[in-house]
């Protein structure tokens, strides 16, 4: 695990923009896996921003987002398929059948789960698979407990996470309990992975995710078993973890070389 401590969340999401667009330029037909949230709205914003100044090429993207409420209209303003088309899909020209999301409203969810499943499988590996972290350490809506072997599966929200999740609602009540997620193992299996978290409400969670023991109990704590993992945070989501000091230094000291996958 590659810890980035960064000062804010402008450097931070302009530092996994520019991971994801090289992974782009690299590869036109990268298989994106991507995240929903306030997290990684800086982050779109920024790659559809410099389309302008300096256009890459996204129409062979093929991208696979972690998770979806069940029982929301695509047409819902909080549903992940709207802020899908808002924030990443429109903006940056992602043909549709190259869009994968979970099918919330499926008449069987469980053969969705499934087949969204299946089609990682067939479409993949994923090559970048960006992430946020819960304030539960959730990863996707792998909330505790979550088998870390677990894969795409119907899983009900915590309270924190319905609690987090309702400002954007009209009330909590109106925040689904149920969703469909990748699970861990499906998020694992990825080539690559990035995480991103900002401010001390995410703390506890970045302890956990990095210091913390493999457990599910902090579902996010898995990425430890990751080959290529990159978690970039600001001083406020590392403020307590032990070896700040080294993961400055690592990462001051990085080889030519490695700093390029930034450039
Ligand atoms: P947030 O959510 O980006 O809205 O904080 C992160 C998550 O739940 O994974």
């Amino acid at each position: 695990m590659e810890v980035i401590i960064v000062k804010d969340r402008d450097e931070g999401s302009e530092l996994a923009a520019r991971r994801l667009r090289n992974r782009v330029s690299s590869k036109p037909a990268s298989v994106l896996g991507l995240a929903t949230g306030q997290t990684p709205e800086l982050l779109y914003r920024k790659l559809t921003e410099w389309q302008d100044s300096d256009p890459v090429n996204f129409k062979q993207v093929i991208t696979f987002n972690l998770d979806e409420y069940m029982g929301l209209e695509n047409s819902h303003p909080e549903s992940y398929h709207y802020y899908m088309t808002t924030h990443f899909w429109g903006p940056l020209g992602i043909l549709e059948d190259q869009r994968f999301i979970p099918n919330g409203l499926s008449k069987d969810p469980q053969q969705e789960c499934l087949n969204y499943e299946a089609m990682i499988q067939e479409k993949g590996p994923i090559d970048l698979q960006l992430l946020g972290i819960g304030r539960d350490g959730h990863i996707g809506f792998n909330e505790p407990m979550s088998s870390l072997g677990s894969r795409t599966r119907i899983k009900t929200l915590t309270e924190s996470t319905r609690k987090d999740n309702a400002a954007a609602f009209s009330s909590k009540s109106e925040v689904p309990y149920h969703v469909i997620t990748m699970g861990i193992q499906t998020i694992l299996e990825a080539s690559e992975i990035v995480m991103l978290a900002f401010g001390d409400a995410k703390a506890e969670a970045i302890k956990g995710c990095v210091e913390g023991p493999l457990t599910s109990v902090c579902p996010a704590s898995a990425l430890q078993m990751h080959p290529r993992c990159k978690v970039i945070i600001d001083e406020a989501a590392a403020k307590r973890l032990q070896y700040q000091s080294y993961y400055r230094e690592v990462y001051e000291k990085k080889p030519s070389w490695q700093k390029a996958e930034f450039v």
